[in-house]
């Protein structure tokens, strides 16, 4: 998977994608270039490429860091996640020696593929796809391949008699044991560093195993050597043995994995972690790249909080780092704070869709936006909107390597007629909307919430998302509850936010888990019995089936999914209490026009439900006039073909509902339910019927 052929000539990332002043960011780039690279720091407030719009818009911010050049250095990064024992082991075997595991194949590559490395012994998936051994030179294979999706125990055994390797079948049905038998293979005295699920010369990986792997085992003479079992530790990256050296495990294989003794008795890893004692690995797993650290930028005290890039530029070949500044923990400097969804960009780094085509070049060069896309680059590691090559869902992402989508210009949507921007770029619609209003703000990220708690947002007279805050921590989550719960007034600018529940690993902060469980609109489906987060042993999913709909934080939650356009909503509240929302707004329509989708109200929609959590005293200011075709009611709402959740038919469920609702504490929410809203901002200069309305609520929530 590491084609250092088709590497970017330049590209970075940062440590950390939020900081605040004191605290240092780490960049770390990869150049291919011989010359030194520049650095020019600039404050982002517009990242759209379309001509249609603003633009892209920066402001030199050289006080805070002066343009500097460093030396190029080209950057390695190696996909494929495997075991690899802390320390050497020696093994003088006088009469035997034994290497077997519990293995469950997910993919056969024509290469070989390591089960148990030991020195001269290498247990593995031959290039026909049979359980083979390898003894230095020579190899005994069984003369079949073995079959995918089931669980053997393979064995092999090297003594005086001879070398045996065998199969047995765990899976039922069970068919009779598969040997294969060889002669004249001595078992020599041999010194290494076992490995699991790949081989490793010299921190060089390869023959990269593709599914589960339990309880390896080395034995000489009938005696243990290494044992080790995976169901120990399992929120850790240390597979610890019971005899031996444990094994450290790089690259993040998927551990909480349903085991070859799992039997659907148990769905919670935690409670029987002996049904869970298998880690899968992956030939293309890859999180967190370690590079080196270039340079480094201290927040200065007086930088303002807002949105920075680092620009990259090396021989006419760029880059740029984003990254968001903060102000001081419970120091305030505006009246305002958006929160930058960096979980979510995240959980969709690297997201290569399947409907990329190279065709969209064309408009990427016209506009002069992000020129890359990461259906070009795999090597970099897709997003846990893809799959592995095996074919299971990436449940795992980091920040800590490159992020195509975190890139200001990046073009989710090449092909439509619209700016088709997702994430960071189209968040940054309200950041240059704020700018034109003359409105300050600070920001704040979901790392602050998760790891302050409210204590991240209290100075604060309100605070606002942008157009997609879906994934969350319990930590983030409570954070905006007891925000509102507390007296603050919350805006929600997004559609299908508050829906997924993410961990965070306990060892790289960076590093995120998604379960794709139960339902949802889901880019892939957990497997049975692996619904509950290895990393925190939450229950993973939606927060829905955690008994937190997005209706008790915001009024409204996840209701339709659509194609990338948009309808306008149609004012329902003719309530004169509620006139103030609407004040210099003409007729029923608003936002029939937008960069995003080209209406206010579309691609996500979100709407009301008593039941699951909705204030009773919800004021309905405004619905989607949502077109008949092209959304569909997402299946947590679906029941049967006829029927759903709400009693209604199908379409009446489909809308986006803009509500306003005040709570016992005092505390306000104003949500829009629809993930295109903000790239309405821009339109006509800023000057339009959903600036207006946004500009009313805002003004009344920071007064
Ligand atoms: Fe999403």
């Amino acid at each position: 998977m590491n084609t250092m052929t088709n590497d970017l000539p330049i590209v970075g990332y940062v440590d950390r994608l939020s900081a605040r002043p004191g605290e240092v960011l780490e960049f770390k780039v990869s150049s291919v270039s011989a010359k030194p690279f520049n650095v020019r720091l600039v404050r982002s407030i517009s990242a759209d490429p379309n001509p249609d719009g603003p633009g892209i818009v920066e402001e030199d911010a050289s006080q805070f860091f002066g343009d500097q050049s460093f030396a190029s250095i080209r950057q390695p990064f190696a996909a494929g996640s495997y075991g690899i024992a802390d320390r050497e082991v020696a093994a003088k075997p006088t009469t035997c020696i034994t290497l077997s595991a519990i293995i469950f194949p997910t993919l056969l590559t024509g290469q070989a593929q390591t089960v148990l490395s030991f020195g001269r012994y290498d247990l593995h998936i031959g290039e026909a796809g049979a359980v083979s051994l390898r003894v230095d030179d020579q190899t005994i294979t069984i003369d079949q391949p073995i079959k995918l999706r089931r669980w053997y125990e393979i064995t092999a055994n090297v003594s005086d008699s001879g070398v045996t390797v065998e199969q047995t079948t765990l899976t039922s049905p069970l068919v009779a044991p598969l040997q294969a038998n060889g002669e004249g293979i001595p078992h020599l005295a041999t010194s290494a560093i076992p490995t699991v699920a790949a081989r490793v010369t010299d921190g060089h990986a390869t023959q990269h195993f593709n599914g589960k792997i339990e309880a390896p085992y080395i034995k000489v003479d009938d005696q243990n050597l290494c044992v080790w079992d995976f169901s120990k530790d399992i929120s850790t990256t240390t597979a610890p043995a019971l005899i031996g050296p444990d094994l450290k495990l790089v690259n993040f294989p998927a551990r909480a994995v349903t085991g070859s003794s799992w039997d659907g008795t148990e769905m919670n890893w935690s409670h029987k972690p002996g049904h869970y004692g298998a880690i899968h690995f992956h030939e293309d797993d890859i999180y967190d790249f370690e590079w080196k650290t270039n340079f480094t930028f201290t927040v200065p005290d007086e930088m303002p909080s807002g949105v920075y890039i680092m620009r990259l530029d090396c021989e006419g070949k760029q880059d740029a780092i984003p990254f968001f500044v903060c102000a001081p923990l419970g120091k305030a400097k505006a009246q305002l704070c958006v929160l930058i969804s960096t979980i979510t960009y995240t959980i969709y780094g690297n997201h290569a869709r399947p409907d990329y085509d190279p065709s969209w070049q064309d408009r990427m060069t016209n506009w002069d936006a992000y020129p890359h896309n990461p259906a070009e680059y795999p090597q970099y590691g897709l997003s846990t909107y893809n799959y592995h090559s095996d074919g299971s869902g990436i449940c795992h992402a980091s920040h800590h390597r490159p992020l195509f989508n975190l890139k200001p210009g990046y073009l989710t949507f090449g092909d439509t007629p619209c700016s088709g921007l997702r994430h960071f770029p189209a968040d940054m619609h309200l950041i240059s909307w704020l700018h034109n209003q003359g409105i300050d703000y600070d920001v704040v990220s979901d790392q602050e919430l998760h790891n302050d708690g409210m204590a991240a947002i209290a100075g604060y007279n309100a605070v606002t998302t942008a157009t997609h805050p879906e994934y969350h921590t319990p930590e983030s989550l409570n954070a905006l509850r007891d925000y509102r719960d507390n007296g603050g007034n919350l805006l929600y600018l997004g559609g299908n936010g508050f829906y997924w529940r993410v961990a965070v690993h306990t060892e790289n902060d960076s590093l995120l888990e998604i379960r794709r469980a139960e339902d949802g609109i889901r880019a892939w489906a957990a497997e049975p019995g692996e619904y509950y987060n290895a990393f925190d042993g939450g229950y993973g999913g939606l927060w829905r089936r955690n008994g937190r709909a997005p209706q008790q934080l915001v009024g409204i939650g996840f209701a339709a999914q659509g194609e990338f356009f948009g309808d306008p909503y149609r004012r329902v509240c003719t309530d004169p209490d509620y006139n103030w929302v609407f004040e210099g707004i003409e007729g029923d329509l608003i936002g029939d026009f937008g960069l995003s989708g080209n209406g206010a109200a579309g691609f996500e929609l979100d709407h009301m439900d008593y039941r699951l959590g909705t204030l009773e005293t919800t004021v309905l200011l405004a619905r989607s006039v949502t077109r008949d075709t092209g959304f569909m009611l997402v299946p947590e709402e679906q029941l049967t073909h006829l029927t759903n959740l709400t009693g209604g038919t199908a379409k009446d469920a489909m809308h986006a509902d803009m509500i306003y609702a005040e709570y016992p504490s005092g505390g306000c929410v104003f949500a829009t339910g629809s993930i295109t809203f903000c790239g309405s901002l821009p339109s006509k200069n800023f000057d339009n019927n959903v600036s207006r309305l946004l500009k009313n609520v805002m003004l009344r929530f920071l007064d």
